[in-house]
């Protein structure tokens, strides 16, 4: 028998609070031994009584639970997104969820905006820092308001820091292999070191040296401006990429773009041997907030990454089997090409994993 997984859940704001409820229900339809508790951290209850993140809120989830499933954070009438800087970031950075893992996979054809691409051609990783670079909130602002005015943002990178992700995505390729069976063999460190010289000869030295550690696992390197171009161009090339916070924030959304969407794409935080928090790359979405809109398939994914996290395999490979079929059946919200609502995608897929076929 299986220990009962501890779950804790803060859908946030926005889409968040739409996607999460259908994320769960299939975690609930797939059978998986989890307990989920409820948290309210966000925007309604930052605006309600001023409160970001309860007191000792990091330490209890680090204590009492063995994942956090999350939606999104961001509301119009928190313009300084003090909330979404304390809760989110909080949690990447007090709880040092050192790798933020975004799988880029074309489930199928269809979603992908460039032309001649296969499903089997895109399926990659980006391994993002998550705790350093220009994230740290480092630096301030001098003589605000006046025309003198200086805002300094420093890029913080740390040679422990900067050495425990690479060696993460190593280990990555090492040990994850791609949808069709093939292993990963490759790891491209991606920065901008003609510019960013002295980080990126942190960034450099440690990749070299990591790299020798893993003679069997390729070493790359890109620049980050002609990355973009290349995901663009030729997507096919890409398997393990690890960069930096800011970079890899930016790739993400290209990447997702390649994926059919924001919709689509699913993240860990991971911190091996810690509480790690799972949440869809997407934002809030205000637009779309209340309407039934959004896409909830990137959440439903990042709960089968969880699911898999958390060593239930074989429920997670049921609910990306189900959301596999859903792309393909246009059981899909509109950015996916399909005419459903959130809740009614969520049905279509709750239903397709209590059934159990796959
Ligand atoms: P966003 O991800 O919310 O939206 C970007 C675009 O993608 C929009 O066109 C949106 O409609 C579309 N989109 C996003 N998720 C979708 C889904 N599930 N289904 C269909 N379409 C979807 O990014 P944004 O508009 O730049 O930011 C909105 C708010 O969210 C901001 O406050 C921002 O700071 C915040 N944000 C939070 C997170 C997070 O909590 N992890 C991530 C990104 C942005
Ligand atoms: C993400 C988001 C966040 C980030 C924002 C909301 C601070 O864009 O999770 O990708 O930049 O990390
Ligand atoms: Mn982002």
């Amino acid at each position: 028998m299986r220990s009962i997984k501890r779950i804790a859940v803060i859908p946030g704001d926005g889409i968040g609070k739409e996607v999460v409820p259908q994320a769960i229900r299939i975690i609930e339809a797939s059978g998986a031994p989890v307990a989920f508790t409820h948290f309210d951290w966000g925007a309604d209850r930052y605006l309600a009584d001023g409160t970001t993140v309860p007191n000792d809120g990091f330490a209890m989830l680090a204590r009492d639970f063995d994942a956090i499933l999350v939606g999104a954070f961001g509301d119009p009438r928190v313009p300084t997104n003090i909330h979404a800087k304390e809760i989110l970031l909080g949690m990447r950075f007090k709880m040092d969820l050192y790798a933020n893992v975004r799988p880029v996979r074309l489930l199928d054809a269809s979603l992908c905006p460039l032309k001649g691409i296969e499903s089997k051609d895109i399926d990659f990783v980006v391994v993002r820092e998550n705790t350093e670079g220009v994230y740290t909130d480092s630096g301030g602002i001098f003589k605000q308001g006046t025309a003198d005015e200086i805002a300094i943002q420093e890029d913080i990178n740390t040679r422990q820091g900067v050495e425990r992700v690479i060696r993460f995505a190593f280990e990555y390729a090492t040990n994850h292999k791609k949808a069709d069976g093939s292993s990963r063999s490759r790891v491209l460190m991606c920065d901008k070191s003609n510019a960013m010289t002295h980080a990126g000869s942190l960034w450099q030295r440690v990749f070299k040296q990591v790299g020798a550690e893993y003679p069997q696992t390729k070493s790359e390197h890109m620049y980050v401006d002609a990355l973009c171009m290349q995901m663009v161009r030729e997507p096919r090339q890409f398997d393990v990429i690890v960069t930096n916070n800011m970079f890899g924030d930016i790739i993400t959304d290209l990447a997702a773009g390649l994926q059919g969407g924001l919709g689509m794409a699913a993240s860990g935080n991971i911190s091996p041997g810690r509480t790690s928090m799972f949440e869809p790359v997407h934002g809030s979405a205000p637009p779309l907030a209340g309407k039934n809109l959004a896409n909830p398939m990137g959440a439903i994914l990042t709960a089968a990454m969880m699911l898999a996290h958390l060593g239930c395999e074989k429920e997670a490979h049921t609910i990306e089997a189900a959301v596999l079929d859903a792309v393909r059946a246009k059981k899909s919200t509109q950015d996916a090409g399909g005419p459903l609502g959130t809740k009614e995608v969520g049905e279509w897929i709750a239903e397709r994993v209590a059934a159990g076929k796959y």
